[in-house]
This record gives C-alpha cells, sequence and structure tokens, in this order.
C-alpha cells in the first residue's frame, strides 16, 4: 500500500511536468535537490485541489519547508501555476 502511493506520487507530477511544460516561462526546478517536493505530490496536491484550504500548507510537505518549495515549485506545472498566482515565493 505505501509502495502503490510513492510510485504514484512520483510518477504522476514527473508526467505532468515533462508532457504539459513546453511553451512556458519554466519556474525553478533542479531535479536532484527537488525530489523530495516531487515525492511529496500527494501532500501539495490536497491544497491544489481545495481539500486543504491553508495554501500555506504546502510548505509543510516537504522536511525543508517554503526555502524548498520555492526552489523547485517548477517541477510541476500544476504546482508552478498555482504557487505563482498565490505569488507564494515572490
Ligand atoms: C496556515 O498554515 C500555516 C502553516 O502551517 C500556519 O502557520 C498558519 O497559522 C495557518 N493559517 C491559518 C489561517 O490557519
Amino acid at each position: 500500500m505505501m509502495q502503490a502511493t510513492t510510485v504514484l506520487c512520483l510518477l504522476l507530477p514527473l508526467a505532468t511536468a515533462l508532457a504539459v511544460r513546453q511553451d512556458q516561462q519554466p519556474g525553478p526546478c533542479d531535479p536532484a535537490p527537488c525530489y523530495e517536493v516531487i515525492d511529496s505530490a500527494a501532500c501539495w496536491s490536497a491544497v491544489l485541489m481545495g481539500q486543504e484550504k491553508n495554501a500555506t500548507k504546502i510548505f509543510d510537505c516537504v522536511p525543508g519547508g517554503k526555502e524548498e518549495m520555492c526552489r523547485c515549485y517548477g517541477c510541476d506545472s500544476i504546482l508552478d501555476k498555482f504557487v505563482v498566482s498565490h505569488q507564494m515565493c515572490s
């Protein structure tokens, strides 16, 4: 059960990032240090989908908090749009 969740969390945002992000300005994403952000997609996607109303909760999804999230939100195009539109890293 844990393993299936982990695989999904890892593959879904990666596939999204690769498929969608072609013609727009990419946000910051350095794959190696951003692994945790990608891997915690189940956590921050709950905020993006409105299940969690407090937008700043996405920073609680990774050990590095806001600093790590703001270095890595460009790894996923949906996360990218959310962070930019809420001006969470500016
Ligand atoms: C939102 O979440 C942050 C981080 O957990 C917390 O510091 C803040 O108090 C919360 N704000 C509200 C309105 O609940």
